[in-house]
């Protein structure tokens, strides 16, 4: 059942190839997205509402930024937990997405109920489509990758992005924001991302070397900047919760508002940095932390690692890819490490303490 492998979510990050290849087949088109019925048309909203809990909610954090700069269409994120018993007043023309691997997360199904008769669409993005949360919704987006045992998400959460970063296409397409020939140009990269995806899985034996010593330290930070800055939350989650390795994640340019007072020898700090217009304040933010001793991974591509690779404890070089879908190859690298530190370690890498797969109470 786990396929050969010794874990589920080790099978679960290997078929990640495959399952995106599969999610981006059921939206995409070679000229526009296509969605199921009844279909979706951004240009009758002025907003969009991305709500959801733990990794989805970071899945949710990327596509904010995905819907601003593809789309230009002001996208707000919220926890479910907060959300819903914040009440938030709404505006008209909005479009609420719902973020669900298990589509039975009490806290989002109750802000998917507070949001019937406030918002002009509900649209949940799931993985199981009997689910109570795909029930509730006007339009259910699935994203086909398939049972997840394990109780890390990893597959779910890239096919998670896959489908919201192809609603952002769509919505740049609705709004006339993306001409018919960016959005062919984007289709055409999206459909190499399975690619790249797979030789980002290839790389397990390397990262493993890597996450053995990061298995051995108390304390880790992540930092990223842009859509790198949720995928910096998501490697932080998955590490503590199934390593148990305390971890942080961090916008690159909030590291001296506090966390660099953390930073010594002891703490490794994992800097996820492709090399895009950006790169360049994530390599100031590396010297800082190279200046007071500070140990960095640095996970980028060949340009990342000629530019910036010396003086870093590690580098970790991924295929170059389009900016706006590095935080779904970057992800690979992050669940392993994570994954590969807690089997060092020995924990219990697919029923991790305390955990449930379903949180299906407050
Ligand atoms: O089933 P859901 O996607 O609604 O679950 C949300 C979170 O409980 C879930 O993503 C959790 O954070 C994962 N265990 C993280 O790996």
């Amino acid at each position: 059942e786990k396929g050969g492998h010794r874990h589920f979510m080790a099978k679960e990050i290997a078929e990640q190839p495959s399952v995106i290849g599969d999610t981006i087949r059921h939206y995409a088109g070679t000229r526009e997205i296509v969605l199921p019925e009844p279909g979706l048309d951004f240009s009758q909203y002025d907003r969009v509402l991305l709500v959801a809990c733990g990794t989805a909610n970071y899945a949710c954090f990327v596509a904010k930024y995905w819907f601003e700069r593809i789309a230009g269409l002001p996208a707000e994120v919220d926890i479910a937990s907060e959300f819903r018993y914040r009440e938030p007043p709404i505006p008209a023309r909005t479009l609420a997405i719902f973020v669900s691997q298990s589509g039975e997360t009490a806290d989002t199904l109750a802000a998917l109920r507070y949001c019937e008769g406030r918002v002009d669409r509900i649209a949940s993005v799931v993985n199981v489509a009997e689910s109570s949360i795909a029930r509730g919704s006007d339009i259910v987006l699935p994203i086909f990758a398939g049972a997840e045992i394990g109780v890390a998400s990893t597959k779910a959460f890239t096919c998670q992005l896959t489908v919201l970063h192809m609603l952002a296409l769509k919505a740049g397409s609705d709004r006339g924001v993306l001409s018919g020939t960016e959005m062919e140009t984007r289709l055409g990269l999206l459909s190499s991302l399975p690619g790249l995806v797979n030789h980002a899985v290839g790389e397990s034996a390397e990262v493993e070397r890597i996450a053995r010593e990061v298995a051995e330290v108390e304390d880790a930070l992540f930092l990223g900047r842009g859509a790198m800055y949720p995928l910096a939350l998501e490697g932080a989650l998955k590490l503590k919760e199934i390593s148990y390795i305390h971890a942080e994640g961090y916008a690159s340019g909030e590291l001296k508002h506090g966390p660099i007072a953390l930073i010594d020898q002891t703490v490794p700090v994992v800097v996820l940095a492709p090399s895009d217009e950006l790169f360049d304040k994530s390599v100031s933010n590396m010297q800082e932390v190279m200046a007071r001793g500070g140990r960095i991974l640095l996970i980028t591509d060949p340009a990342g690692a000629r530019k910036a690779g010396d003086g870093c404890w590690r580098v970790l070089t991924l295929p170059e890819i389009a900016a706006d879908l590095a935080p779904i190859l970057y992800a690979i690298p992050v669940q392993l490490l994570a994954y590969h530190a807690a089997v060092a370690k020995g924990t219990d890498v697919d029923q991790p303490r305390n955990l449930a797969k379903s949180v299906t109470v407050e």
